[in-house]
């Protein structure tokens, strides 16, 4: 059989097991796994290397229009800090506007997206106003690929769903097939809250996680999970930040109920003494739900490792500090915490951060695929196509070098924004080669692949109940 590309002794790394073997790629799938002669075909050593399934980020946002400023990164530059980062799928929230139609608002994303993407994508539907015709709309968004939504409990007046509608919208997901996910934050109590501190003159980055406390975030976490319950649908927790809310998908999960959610790097690495820097420094880490006291993290950790947790995603949401390219940043809130863009980035930094977590002992090898690939695979109707290593898969594939160390700083990532959160963080291991179904995209330093030849994924219903 003619082969196009062979990745030659590979340490074949997938969330169930681990052997050594040659690659074979064909049409930009996975042909073989086994020990192959060239032939002619492209050859890439992969000797000390470890080859992981593509990384897939379900939770992006790239071109986002958001609190008076737009995102440092678009498709292209939020792409490129994604392929260098080891992640070969990113699924990127499309936006209805009030009053719009769903259509309306997914052209508009695939405008965004289409050309500029350097890796696959699809979108998720954030559903900002669901009046009795979009709740037909949801079902033909699930037939073009779009199969889940993002409502929000969060955000009153801008994107904050009520509880009828929320459940109206689960509903629709029986019917459908579709999956809701959901921020659950108390965006009535927080905004009590913040006009509060507001009133009484405190204005600093550190008053926005004052202002959200971890009680809202399981509040509403437990809230979703009920109103999924009652409707007899899956719920996925998006962003989960706080360890009392994953307490609540625990216990969900505990006796029977289909509730899934995601964390992300900068909870389980990060924490509430961020804000407490100098000046306004503290404005790089305002993102909602916020950075939690040092403590939570050892829970999610645990609780990660232990499936009570199922993916780890980015919200990549990057914003820079001072407005560049005419881009206002985060000093929007300089006098006035409330105003600071959320959002920091991160689809770059995410499979090296949590490969740094193996190499700690805080998640097997296995289950960094798991959460980076194979469980959003499942859940987003992407498998057996993309999340998994065997023949017949799109040949997305990773080679770490567990033995070369990698400094993360914004001098040398490939996202716009003008800072990185984790900089200076030296993390284990790098990233050597890229291929996205079967083309080189990345060679150590040297971006390969053309601008734009990321394809969208229609993504299938929900597979389960
Ligand atoms: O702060 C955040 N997370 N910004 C992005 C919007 C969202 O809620 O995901
Ligand atoms: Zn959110
Ligand atoms: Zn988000």
């Amino acid at each position: 059989m003619g082969y196009d590309l062979i990745i030659k002794n590979a340490t074949v790394l997938t969330a169930s097991d681990k052997y050594a073997a040659d690659i074979a790629v064909a049409g930009g799938r996975i042909a073989a796994l086994g020990a192959f002669r060239a032939d002619g075909a492209e050859t890439v050593d992969a000797r000390g290397l470890i080859a992981v399934p593509g990384g897939i980020d379900v939770h992006t946002h790239f071109d986002m229009p958001f609190m008076g400023a737009t995102t440092a990164d678009d498709f292209r530059s939020g792409s490129e800090g994604a392929v260098f980062g080891g992640t070969t799928t990113v699924v990127d929230f499309a936006i209805q506007k009030k009053g719009e139609a769903l259509r309306k608002a997914l052209d508009t994303w695939h405008e965004k997206a289409e050309g500029k993407s350097l890796v696959d994508y699809s979108f998720h539907m954030i559903v900002t106003d669901l009046g009795e015709k979009n709740e037909s709309e949801m079902d033909k968004m699930v037939d073009e690929g779009v199969s889940s939504f993002k409502l929000f409990m969060a955000y009153p007046g801008i994107f904050m769903s009520d509880d009828a509608t929320i459940f109206r919208a689960l509903l629709r997901t029986k019917e459908n097939g579709g999956m809701i996910c959901m921020h659950a934050e108390n965006g009535g109590v927080i905004d009590i809250l913040v006009r509060k501190a507001l009133a009484e003159k405190k204005t600093a980055p550190k008053y926005h996680a004052l202002t959200r406390p971890m009680s809202a975030e399981a509040e509403a976490t437990r809230r979703a999970i009920a109103l999924a319950e009652m409707a007899g649908v899956p719920i996925y927790i998006v962003h989960l930040s706080a360890a009392d809310a994953m307490e609540e998908v625990r216990r969900a999960r505990e006796r029977g109920v289909p509730a899934f959610a995601e964390t992300c790097p900068q909870y389980l690495y990060l924490s509430y003494e961020d804000y407490e820097r100098p000046g306004f420094e503290g404005a790089k880490f305002v993102m909602s739900p916020p950075l939690r006291p040092r403590g939570n993290e050892e829970r999610l950790w645990k609780g990660l490792a232990r499936d009570d947790l199922q993916v780890v995603s980015t919200d990549h949401c990057s914003f820079c500090m001072k407005a560049g390219g005419g881009k206002p940043g985060k000093e929007l809130g300089k006098k006035d915490f409330s105003k600071i863009p959320n959002g920091a980035p991160g689809v770059e930094t995410r499979m090296l951060l949590l490969w740094q977590a193996v190499e700690e002992g805080r998640l097997s090898e296995h289950r960094f695929v798991e959460v980076t690939s194979t469980a959003p695979a499942k859940l987003f109707g992407l498998y057996p196509r993309k999340g998994h290593l065997s023949p017949g898969a799109d040949a997305d594939i990773v080679l770490i070098d567990p033995r070369k160390k990698h400094t993360i700083s914004a001098r040398t990532h490939h996202t716009k924004a003008d800072y990185n959160p984790y900089e200076g963080r030296t993390v284990p291991a790098s990233i050597r080669d890229v291929f996205i179904r079967g083309r080189r995209m990345v060679a150590g330093e040297k971006l390969l692949g053309p601008m734009g030849c990321g394809r969208f994924l229609r993504r299938s219903p929900r597979q389960f109940n």
